[in-house]
């Protein structure tokens, strides 16, 4: 059978997390997926760095560009981050290339993901994202297979770990933001940019492929109203407490008469509800659907292994042959185009 052979861009913690899995799953993958699940080329900045694996197997390419166009390689996993140059590039370039995409970076797809997919789309090639919203819950799977019969009326939900513990960490050693800001930081909870996290920017990132996806509408960072966690003070948590709520960094998207609303900003929730209850850096999402009801999905929503699991989802997908798009709209985009150009062509 033929193997499916990966390029991966990026050997931080989730790259790592993936060469983990293939390299220890390599029989159960290959068993699952009915063919060999084999990693060709790997790509980073520091050829020479310990990562704690065995690389040895595997091509070296400085650049993740021209990683994503060798003929060795079937898919181009890009788990690097940025959301313009390399990332960008070489996601572009593995596209042109005629590779599938599997990526972790909710920052590239929030802000180019329409125009990715529609690349991808037209050169009849996927794009694979589980990874990019809350880590380890299959999340976008949820919407995308298991509830397709459904009208989605409202994804809500806890999307970013490191305000979570933040937030929960105030409340249960009554310390202040700054105090456990600083603790968070040098434990090396939050982003190298850290108001990525406390702005609620990459949270609203999450909350935008996730709208995009619930909605079929198109991928609209910029519509996300975004209030971060910086101005959540001890007495705003403690008088929260006393109502018998607590203050979480919650997403919120619905379609409204006004069209597609989408929030990300410190909300009070009732302390006994599965929200309210979340501590740490989980993640949660609840996503209400017009013939299930309301689904609660909860666990880890960063890490080495939890994001490479989602990762490995969508690998596994395309290695069964699946190729559906996980955006609903390009293809009516792509459509659209098309009906434009032949009216007046
Ligand atoms: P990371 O630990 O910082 O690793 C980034 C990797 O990319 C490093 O191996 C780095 O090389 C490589 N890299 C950066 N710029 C490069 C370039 N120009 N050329 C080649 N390689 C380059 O990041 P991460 O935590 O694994 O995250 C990767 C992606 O997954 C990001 O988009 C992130 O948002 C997303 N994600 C992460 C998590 C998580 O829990 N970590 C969860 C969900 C999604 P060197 O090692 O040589 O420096
Ligand atoms: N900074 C992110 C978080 C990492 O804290 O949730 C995972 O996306």
């Amino acid at each position: 059978t033929t193997p499916l052979r990966l390029g991966i861009a990026g050997l931080g913690t989730v790259g790592v997390g993936i060469v983990k899995i293939v390299q220890k799953h390599a029989t159960l993958l290959e068993t699952r997926a009915g063919r060999p699940i084999v990693i060709s080329a790997v790509s980073a900045r520091s050829k020479d760095k310990d990562r704690g694996v065995d690389l040895s197997g595997y091509a070296w390419e400085n650049d993740p560009v021209d990683l994503a166009k060798r003929d060795d390689i079937d898919l181009f996993i890009e788990v690097m981050g940025g959301h313009e140059g390399p990332a960008k590039d070489a996601t572009i370039a593995a596209i042109n290339a005629g590779k599938d995409v599997v990526s972790a970076n909710k920052a590239l797809l929030a802000i180019h993901g329409q125009a990715l997919a529609e690349s991808a789309e037209m050169a009849g090639r996927v794009i694979r994202f589980e990874a990019a919203v809350a880590g380890g819950i299959p999340v976008v799977k949820a919407l995308t297979e298991g509830l397709a019969g459904n009208g989605i009326s409202r994804v809500m939900g806890v999307m970013n770990g490191s305000c979570n513990y933040i937030l929960t960490r105030m409340e249960n050693a009554g310390l202040s933001y700054e105090a456990v800001f600083e603790e968070a930081n040098n434990l090396g909870y939050l982003e190298a940019d850290p108001e990525l996290d406390v702005g609620g920017i990459d949270a609203g990132h999450k909350l935008a492929i996730l709208a995009a996806i619930a909605f079929g509408t198109q991928v609209d960072f910029e519509a996300v109203e975004l209030e971060g966690i910086g101005a959540v003070t001890i007495e705003d948590i403690h008088q929260a407490a006393d109502m018998g709520y607590k203050i979480k960094l919650l997403g919120v998207a619905q379609m409204t008469g006004r069209g597609l609303e989408q929030r990300m900003s410190p909300c009070l929730v009732p302390d006994t509800s599965p929200l309210g209850q979340l501590e740490g850096g989980t993640n949660m999402v609840v996503l209400e659907g017009d013939a299930v009801g309301q689904i609660v999905l909860r666990g880890p929503g960063a890490g080495e292994g939890p994001t490479a699991s989602a990762v490995m989802g969508d690998v596994m997908d395309i290695a069964r042959g699946l190729r559906m798009s996980t955006f609903g709209q390009p293809a009516k985009t792509l459509r659209n185009a098309r009906a434009a150009r032949a009216a007046v062509s």
